[in-house]
């Protein structure tokens, strides 16, 4: 047994929760509720940030005082959380006492380090990402990285020597390559650092809303210092020390790849300077488009993270989030979807294959689960059974790894195969037959396997789960991942009960409710795929839809290109995929362009590939071209309305 501390973002309170608030959360209460499936003592923690100008400027256009508001939007958060059957530990707020006075102590450590000083502040800030940027991340007034506007600021302000820890941060991601992750953004922030850093304004004095600068009360502190110190609040920090001792550092801090920077390299650097160990991972993960489009609300397509709750049953919701995004890409939240999702994988899978175990049981022999004697012989009965151990044993790899869709692709996976058991054991002509022994055999082996797709199951769908578990008649000891090591732990003689309708099919949604990029026919198509058997698969070199989706391509736009010496063919080239900093890629295109040809152009990039190193130069992603036949290149094009890092899909 381990301790295991997961934390979320603390989530700003100037709107309404929307489904990337939901998605994240989600996903931390999954691993928080698998680690206590496992035995480890489990801190979960999530909340709000209430501090920062774009608070204060959202409660001044609604006429109430910033408090009022945080009040009121942070209540929010906590009745969606509840909504959702969260179960953190702490719902933290910025606002909370306890955390004011970790913030100041831990000011208090930066200023002893020699690490704050009193400067004068001259740059771009964006209020809505409550960022700092350099001159080279601002084009037409905005952000790049974020397309939100920013504004010129000049005052007088503390700075922390972020520049002091440069060298200390690269060093550090060296020798701790999982520090973050996935590896795509390990590099990613790897060259931002490697780039220079400088130091970072942390106190502002044009407005008043948040934590006052210890000794100094004009300035209130940067809403990003105040934040970040939320993780060691909740643990204890500078007050409970056997607490913190016990949970910090964190083993997980999950965050949106949008404020990676924050949590990579700022946050570090904070810890680093009050000589504080750093968590052990941060993880981004990837953002969720709607219906092919990015969320955004001048294009109403903004995903109510209520009105999500209120339409789909939760389980769904969370099995359908955390099996369609692979933890790190990106995602698109489509209706159709998740009517596929829930109707093929969650109903006709599982809920059949429940129903079909229990009715079975129930009509032959009287509802009891039978006792069943002796070793197993029967070929398909092992099968079965050493598919079930594996099965534990790949979603424990696959938690490990954070591959939380991969787990659930093994759990229904096993879902299937029981259900193929059956068909192939036919308890019903068993019984026709009269062979007692052998039909209770088989129920008795379908049933435990149901268990351990239950079990298994549970962090990620529980209310069903829960219900399947009282269906078998089992006691909290049965449900525990130490109850899967061995097969056989369903305890005979239980009554069963029938759960009602665990998961109901779903109707496909409207053409004006589903505008996904699929064409009808296109859907058609898929359907005709879907039923294509392995062999015809193979056969013509098709691959599924899931390994296609694998495959995470962007927009990309040529930032800057040269040649690469002793290599005719190939050129170097910077491309801003919507990411923090440009990346470099290695591409075989020098006889067809010269590097001047290509600046400025919108191309597409597979960004998710292995880095490779091609004469000395990392390549972070591929660049795509179509070969003629002469040799030469073509490259497609998109139009400028197309920021950089859109998914190509
Ligand atoms: N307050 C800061 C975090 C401070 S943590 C010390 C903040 N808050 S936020 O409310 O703007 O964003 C919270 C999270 O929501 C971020 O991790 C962000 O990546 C995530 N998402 C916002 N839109 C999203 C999607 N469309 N899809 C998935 N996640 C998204 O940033």
């Amino acid at each position: 047994m381990s301790n295991f501390y997961v934390t979320t973002p603390i989530y700003y309170v100037n709107g309404a929760p929307h489904i990337g608030h939901a998605y994240t959360t989600i996903i931390a209460d999954a691993m928080a509720r698998y680690h206590r499936l496992r035995g480890d003592e489990v801190y979960f923690l999530t909340g709000t940030d209430e501090h920062g100008l774009k608070i204060q400027r959202a409660a001044e256009a609604r006429g109430i005082s910033p408090q009022e508001m945080v009040d009121e939007n942070s209540a929010k958060f906590r009745e969606l959380f509840e909504r959702l059957e969260l179960t953190h530990d702490r719902f933290i707020r910025t606002t909370d006492a306890d955390h004011k006075k970790v913030v100041e102590i831990m000011v208090q450590r930066l200023k002893e380090a020699g690490d704050i000083y009193l400067g004068e502040y001259e740059g771009w800030y964006s209020a809505s990402d409550e960022a700092y940027y350099d001159e080279s991340e601002i084009e037409d007034g905005k952000a790049i990285a974020s397309g939100s506007e920013v504004e010129w600021v000049e005052e007088k302000s503390y700075f922390f020597k972020l520049s002091k820890y440069e060298e200390p941060l690269l060093k550090y991601y060296d020798e701790h390559p999982d520090f973050i992750a996935p590896k795509a953004r390990r590099n990613e922030v790897r060259s931002f650092v490697e780039g220079g850093l400088r130091d970072l304004s942390i106190s502002r004095t044009t407005f008043s809303w948040g934590i006052p600068m210890p000794d100094d009360p004009e300035h209130v502190l940067y809403v990003w210092v105040d934040a970040l110190t939320n993780y060691i609040t909740a643990v204890g920090a500078f007050e409970d020390e056997e607490r913190f001792q016990k949970f910090w550092p964190a083993d997980i801090h999950l965050i949106g790849k949008d404020i990676l920077r924050f949590h990579a390299v700022y946050w570090p650097a904070f810890l680093m300077s009050a000589e504080l160990p750093l968590p052990k991972q941060v993880y981004a993960h990837g953002w969720w488009t709607v219906e092919g489009e990015k969320m955004s609300k001048s294009k109403g397509n903004f995903v109510d993270a209520f009105e999500l709750a209120q339409e789909y049953d939760l389980d769904v919701l969370r099995y359908f989030m955390m099996r369609e995004m692979p933890l790190g890409n990106d995602g698109n939240f489509s209706k159709a979807r998740i009517v596929e999702r829930n109707n093929a994988e969650l109903a006709d899978n599982l809920g059949n294959l429940v129903n079909r175990a229990l009715s079975m049981t129930k009509k032959f022999i009287g509802g009891v689960v039978p006792a069943v004697a002796g070793d197993l012989s029967e070929e398909a009965d092992i099968a079965l059974r050493n598919r079930s151990i594996e099965t534990r044993q790949a979603v424990d790899a696959a938690m490990d790894n954070r591959e939380i869709h991969r787990a659930l692709e093994q759990i229904l996976a096993l879902s299937g195969e029981t259900n193929n058991y059956i068909q192939t054991v036919q308890p019903w002509a068993l019984n026709k037959e009269g062979k007692q022994d052998r039909l209770e055999e088989t129920l008795y082996n379908s049933l435990e396997a149901i268990r351990f797709v239950a079990v298994l199951l549970s962090p990620f769908v529980p209310d069903a789960t829960k219900a399947i578990l009282d269906g078998l008649g089992l006691d909290d000891e049965h449900r525990t991942l130490a109850s899967l090591e061995k097969w056989g732990g369903l305890p005979a003689g239980a009554t069963l009960t029938r759960p009602d309708v665990l998961f109901t099919k779903l109707d496909p949604p409207s053409e004006e409710e589903d505008e996904e990029v699929d064409s009808k026919d296109g859907a058609k198509d898929k359907k005709k795929d879907d039923k294509m058997s392995k062999e015809d698969k193979s056969a013509t070199n098709l691959i599924a839809f899931d390994q296609f989706l694998k495959v995470e391509m962007k927009v990309a736009r040529i930032v800057d290109a040269e040649n690469v010496e002793g290599a005719d063919k190939l050129l170097k080239v910077q491309v801003d995929v919507g990411e923090e900093s440009p990346r470099t890629v290695v591409a075989g295109i020098a006889k067809t362009f010269a590097p001047d040809d290509l600046i400025g152009r919108r191309v597409a990039a597979v960004t998710n590939l292995e880095p490779a190193k091609l004469f000395g130069i990392e390549s972070q992603a591929m660049l795509l071209a179509a070969k003629r036949d002469d040799g030469t290149f073509a490259l497609p094009s998109f139009p400028e309305d197309v920021p950089p890092g859109t998914s190509i899909s």
